[in-house]
This record gives structure tokens, sequence and C-alpha cells, in this order.
């Protein structure tokens, strides 16, 4: 596997070792490998894999860190046609640029590595997976989300950030010319007013609009600590969230942002409700202001099984001074 260009760029030396560990993650889900280690070919990071599942060309395909994919022969490598699950144009995940995005790439990966900690891992090749993302911001995780063909929830509570990213997404649908609706209003339960949302509701082609083979990204402009009546308990396979890094990031003056352990206590009833039994949370956190054994009791108290190895940390890395940057999935047994 070639190691996309990109991955250097967010990850920096850490990017041959993260990719390494999502391959591991994610082929252990579907069935066996012999091997996956970072190597060089002529100067260059790619992956080594053995494997002999069944499924393991489809998983590579779908990595974050893909750039391509070689069967070894010999000395000589021969292109692989990759097999992505990619349904609309990729700009989705790359036009929108703003202060506080979480990156694209990482994104992918808590994504791809909280959808393999699941009892029902195949979901995520398939297509039936149901993904959540409770804190979206702009919408990173719902871009990916979409994209891949799954049916995506966010909720935020940055009225802003809602707006932005509804006008963001109708231009987009409109631009590429994709048959779509979008449904804009006010949530409600039982006559109480709880903020506002919008379904976008759009398909690939027309034809597949026609037959109903639709794709949903649903937004609630809302706290995520309450969610009762809003979003269906146990309808979400993965929740995978950036969790506020406890730095001032422009916009987010939320009180809570500042205090990101709170924030997630408060909020982890509300979202393992939305959970379904053998459904997983992945959370990317900054290690300073939430240390890892911290969180990892934290999701233990609210029912969950932490599976990362929070001593080894393998996708643990630093971002900058103030951010270190690691991820924590647990699963709803
Ligand atoms: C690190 S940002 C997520 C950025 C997002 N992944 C993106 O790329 O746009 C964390 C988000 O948590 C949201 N947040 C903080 N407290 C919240 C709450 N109580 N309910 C819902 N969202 C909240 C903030 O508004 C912020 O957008």
């Amino acid at each position: 596997m070639l190691v996309a260009p990109s991955a250097n760029r967010v990850y920096a030396d850490a990017a041959p070792r993260l990719a390494a560990q999502e391959a591991m993650a994610v082929l252990g889900a579907f069935g066996s490998w012999t091997a996956v280690a970072p190597t060089q070919v002529a100067g260059v990071d790619y992956l080594r894999v053995e494997s002999d599942s069944e499924h393991a060309l489809d998983v590579l395909s779908n990595l974050s860190a893909t750039f391509a994919i070689f069967a070894a022969e010999g000395e000589l490598l021969r292109p692989i046609p990759l097999q992505r699950r990619q349904f609309y144009p990729d700009d989705v995940v790359t036009i929108q640029k703003y202060q506080g995005k979480t990156n694209e790439q990482w994104t992918r990966l808590l994504l791809n590595v909280t959808a393999a900690a699941t009892k029902q891992p195949g979901r995520w090749l398939d297509g039936r997976l149901d993904v959540m993302d409770p804190m979206c911001g702009r919408g990173t995780t719902l871009n990916i989300a979409l994209l891949a063909g799954y049916s995506v929830t966010g909720v935020d509570i940055d009225r802003k950030d809602y707006d932005t990213y509804a006008a963001f997404l109708k231009t987009w649908a409109q631009t590429h010319r994709l048959k779509h609706t979008m449904d804009r209003g006010a949530s409600t339960t039982g006559g109480r007013a709880r903020g506002r949302e919008f379904t976008l509701e759009v398909a690939p082609d027309k034809d597949a609009f026609k037959a109903g083979e639709t794709h949903t990204v649903r937004y609630l402009s809302t706290d995520t600590t309450e969610l009762s009546g809003l979003v269906r308990a146990a309808s979400i396979d993965v929740i995978v969230t950036d969790t506020p890094y406890g730095v001032q990031h422009g916009s987010h003056g939320d009180r809570l942002s500042r205090r990101p352990m709170e924030l997630i206590d408060r909020a982890l009833p509300a979202w393992t409700t939305t959970l379904r039994t053998g459904g997983a949370v992945g959370l990317s956190y900054n290690r300073h202001v939430a240390p890892a054994d911290e969180l990892a009791l934290l999701l233990e108290q609210h029912g969950l099984t932490v599976v990362t190895d929070i001593e080894a940390a393998p996708f643990r890395h630093r971002v900058d001074a103030s951010i270190d940057r690691d991820l924590i999935v647990a699963r709803k047994d």
C-alpha cells in the first residue's frame, strides 16, 4: 500500500506507524493478517501487508492513508484497482476551510477504527453503517460518512456552525447537480422547542433517487447532552467525535468546551442510549486536557468496554505544543 503523501503532512514522522496501526485494527475485524509493517520502496513510504482475508482488498482500499495498492510480484509492483466506497465527489470533504476543522484523514481513521471495533464490522463494508457525530461542528465526519454512503446524524450546539454547514451542503449538492431534497425546520418534542434541524436526502444520480437509493445527512442544532426524543434509542452503530481540545477555537465559546471531561461525562448517557448493542464510541481527544486513564475510567463508568490499549497508545501523536492527540474506542456490550 502506497501511503498518501497527505499523511506525512498531517502526522509527520508518525504517518507510517498510524497507517500500520489502522490497517491492523481494521484487517483484524475481517479475518487475519500475517504481516503489516511500514517499509520503504525506492525511498517512498509503503505499508507491506500480508493477509489471507477475503476482504483484504476492500479493507485496504478504504483505509484513511491509502493512495494506491500493488501486488508484490518479485521485485515488481503490479497496480491493483482500488475498491473504494465513494458515492460522491470528494470535494465535499475538502472545500470547507475554517479554524477548528478536524483533519479529514484523522477523522476517517477514527471512523474506520471505531467501526472495526463494533460487533458488526461488516456494515462498514456493505454500507449499512449508521453513524453519529454528536459534536460535529461544520461536518467533517458527516461529509466523510456521506461520501462512503453511510447514513449519518450530526449534533452541535453552535448555531453558526449549523447555519454555515447547511448552506455549504445545499450549495455543494446544487453545484454537482445532485438530485436531493433538504428539509429544514424547528425540532420540538412534546411541544418544547429543542433547536433547529435539517435533513438532506441525496442520491448519486436521478435513477438512484427515483429508486429510493438515497443517503441522508441529518443535523440537529441542539445540546448533545440531551438527545431523547430527537435521536431514536439503539439506532446508531458508531459514534465518532472530535472532542473540544480545551484550547480556544475562535467561535466556540461554549462553557463546557473548555472542560471536555465534564462535557463527555454529561453527554455519555444520551450517547450510549442512541447506540445499538455491539456499537462503539470513538473519541479523538487531547491528552493534555483529558488524561487517558481518566477518560477510560469515565467510559467504563458509563457501562462501555474500552477496547483501545491506552498504555501502548498506538494512535497517539503530537499535533503541536498544546495538543497531544490520541483516540479511544469503547463498545456497548
Ligand atoms: C473540536 S470541535 C469539532 C469540529 C468538527 N469535527 C469539524 O471538523 O468541524 C468540537 C465541537 O463541540 C461542540 N460542542 C461543545 N459543547 C457542545 C454541546 N454541549 N452540545 C453540542 N455540541 C457541543 C462545539 O460547538 C464544537 O463545534
